[in-house]
Formats: structure tokens, C-alpha cells, sequence
């Protein structure tokens, strides 16, 4: 019998896997030239952003900032240690390159994300502040880094037009 600790969890999981999913729906509807469904998505992903929100925050699970950079710095941990290596080898040895490749970008940036959140984290410890500088990420495999772009991304090669600023 589940409770509905595990229930609220179960749901922020769906919930924001609809939101991504249909963020992506919208920009095949786009590209189909549907901007009326494209719309749908978007919005609909809008509502179950906030569902996730809702269930995030009845779990508790929004914390302080330095508690936010912890849990980051976990999840981080647990994805490039122990989720993505199991993985790596799964899909290496059913031959799913594809699989292998999307899961490789994922473990090494992870990785970086990691850095990133500890290195924050000691900064906000040690009470200094914070810069606020842009990030920019590779539009292929996600790596991510503070200040300028790089020429070619470390991680997958892409160009410096590949990477999107934040
Ligand atoms: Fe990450
Ligand atoms: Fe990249």
C-alpha cells in the first residue's frame, strides 16, 4: 500500500514529465506549422508546472537556498555515480548506441552540475558573494558553463553557436 508521501512523490514525477513532454510536443507542432496545438501544450505544460510545484512544496521539499544547493548537490551525485554508469553499461551491452551516447552527455555533465552546485555552496558558506554571471549551455548534450561560451563544447564537440545563454 503506497502512502501519500509516495503518492505526492509518484505525482511531482508525472507531473513534470508531462510539463517537458509537452513543451517538446509544442515545438513538433510548431514545426508542423500548428501554432493553435503548439499553444495547447504550452499551456497545459504551464498547469502541470504548477502541480508539481504544489506537491514539491507539500512534501517540503523547497528548502532554504543552502539546503536547495545540498539537495542539488546529492541528486547530482547519486545521477553521475551510481544511476548513469549502471545505465551506460545496460545500454552498451544491448547494443543501443543511441541509448549509450545519451546517457554518456548526461553522466559527464552531471558530473559538472556537481561542480558547479559545490563550489556555489562553498561560496555561500564562506560568505561571499555570489556573482551573478550568465551560464551558457550546449543545445546537444547540456554542458554547462559560467561566463563565456566556450569555442567548442568539451563535452560533444558542438560549435559555439550550439550553446544557449541563461
Ligand atoms: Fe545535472
Ligand atoms: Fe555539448
Amino acid at each position: 500500500m503506497s502512502n501519500t508521501m509516495d503518492n505526492l512523490q509518484a505525482a511531482f514525477a508525472g507531473e513534470s514529465q508531462a510539463n517537458r513532454r509537452y513543451l517538446f510536443f509544442a515545438d513538433k507542432a510548431v514545426k508542423e506549422g500548428q501554432p493553435g496545438i503548439a499553444r495547447l501544450f504550452r499551456a497545459t505544460a504551464e498547469a502541470e508546472t504548477i502541480h508539481a510545484r504544489n506537491h514539491l512544496e507539500v512534501m517540503g521539499e523547497i528548502g532554504s537556498t543552502a539546503d536547495n544547493l545540498e539537495a542539488a548537490i546529492a541528486g547530482e551525485n547519486y545521477e553521475f555515480s551510481e544511476m548513469y554508469p549502471g545505465f551506460i553499461e545496460q545500454a552498451k551491452s544491448e547494443g543501443n548506441k543511441r541509448a549509450e551516447t545519451s546517457f554518456v552527455f548526461a553522466n559527464k555533465v552531471e558530473q559538472i552540475h556537481h561542480g558547479l552546485f559545490q563550489k556555489t555552496l562553498q561560496t555561500l558558506k564562506a560568505g561571499q558573494k555570489i556573482k551573478d554571471e550568465p551560464y551558457f549551455v550546449c543545445q546537444v548534450c547540456g554542458y554547462t558553463v559560467a561566463g563565456v561560451a566556450p569555442d567548442r563544447c568539451p563535452v560533444c564537440g558542438a560549435p559555439r553557436g550550439k550553446f544557449m545563454s541563461v
